[in-house]
């Protein structure tokens, strides 16, 4: 049973709106540098550019459970105080952010947030989230209503020796997705390859989310089917010119290794490549650290109250976005 709720004066809670979402970066950053520095992290560099676009896809597809927490401003008009985003992807129901600005942090606005975009009681939906493990107040929050941390995530950074990378499986090769044919969403290559990609979601992901593929597609990062014998996919798989590999997905954990192995031999990044690999995928994790990867941070944790994916062959582009 949850306790009440501090009412939380003089905020409201509506839904966002395009022009909120620099503020919503804003809040973000402080959000995480309100503890990161406490644990030894250096200030978040800000990137509002890739995170407004993120957040303005997350907003665009699934607008109903986007809410800012708004006070007036002493100018006039209102300041941002807090912000929530959560996407429904088929029967599967995953919070992608919640941040509240230090200033306001412990008055009841997260739960009040939280709570404004759950799925109803009666709602089946498989709920999840993922956290960052050196933050015991999300995890609690969440926990507390039976989305709990199940696996850790590393986040694995560096340049790796190109000598030491796993390579792809027997009989596996990796056709880019501009192979499967450029034209208009409705063409025949497109929506063969938009098949190829739900239908390994599903396997991997427990669901298909075209629309995070398109959102993938617009902001440049380079995407290869992998198949099999006889052209079977047995994968895809996502790296961008920056270094930032994923998401993949693989038909067996078996194939994870390979996989990742070719993605971050396909670009030459100005900085470091960085992956977000569950440990479920313990294979892929060892062979990425043997290839010179290291371990960053603390981990960051999946939660979830019922499960939906296989972990062990899916590694997520981003932590907000499964
Ligand atoms: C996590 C965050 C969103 C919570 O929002 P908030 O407005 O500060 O939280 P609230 O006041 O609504 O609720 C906090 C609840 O956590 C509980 N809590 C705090 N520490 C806890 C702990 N160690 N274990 C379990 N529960 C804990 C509190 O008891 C409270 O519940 P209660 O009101 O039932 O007592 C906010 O603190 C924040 O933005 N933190 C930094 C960024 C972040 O970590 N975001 C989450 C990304 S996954």
């Amino acid at each position: 049973m949850r306790r009440p709720q501090p009412a939380s004066p003089g905020v409201h809670v509506r839904a966002a709106r395009t022009e909120d979402l620099p503020a919503c970066a804003e809040v973000w950053r402080a959000a995480l540098d309100g503890y990161g520095t406490r644990v030894g992290r250096p200030p978040t560099v800000a990137a509002p550019a890739p995170l407004v676009a993120l957040l303005e896809h997350l907003r665009t597809t699934d607008g109903e459970r986007f809410l800012v927490a708004v006070r007036p401003a002493p100018a006039g008009g209102e300041r941002v105080v807090a912000f929530t985003s959560a996407v429904r992807r088929a029967d599967v129901w995953f919070l992608a952010m919640l941040f509240v600005h230090p200033d306001e942090q412990a008055r009841g606005i997260g739960r009040r947030l939280l709570d404004a975009v759950l799925p109803a009681g009666d709602d089946v939906a498989r709920r999840g989230t993922c956290t960052d493990a050196a933050q015991p107040v999300s995890n609690g929050i969440y926990a507390r209503l039976g989305i709990v941390p199940r696996v850790p995530v590393l986040e694995l950074v560096g340049r790796p020796d190109p000598a030491r990378l796993p390579a792809l499986s027997a009989g596996v090769r990796a056709v880019p997705f501009e192979a499967h044919g450029l034209g208009a969403a409705g063409d025949a290559g497109p929506r063969r390859l938009a098949a190829v990609l739900d239908a390994l979601d599903r396997g991997a992901l427990g669901y298909a989310h075209p629309e995070d593929h398109a959102f993938l597609a617009s902001s440049g990062r380079l995407g290869y089917v992998y198949e099999g014998a006889g052209g079977a996919p047995v994968g895809y798989g996502y790296v961008s010119a920056a270094g930032r590999v994923g998401p993949a997905a693989a038909a067996g954990e078996d194939l994870l290794p390979g996989i990742l192995g070719h993605l971050l031999g396909v670009v030459q990044p100005a900085g470091v490549f960085s992956a977000w690999v569950p440990g479920a995928a313990g294979p892929a994790v060892a062979a990425l650290l043997e290839a010179g990867l290291r371990v960053e941070d603390f981990p960051a944790l999946l939660c979830w109250d019922r499960p939906f994916g296989d972990f062990s062959r899916y590694v997520p582009g981003t932590l907000a976005l499964l």
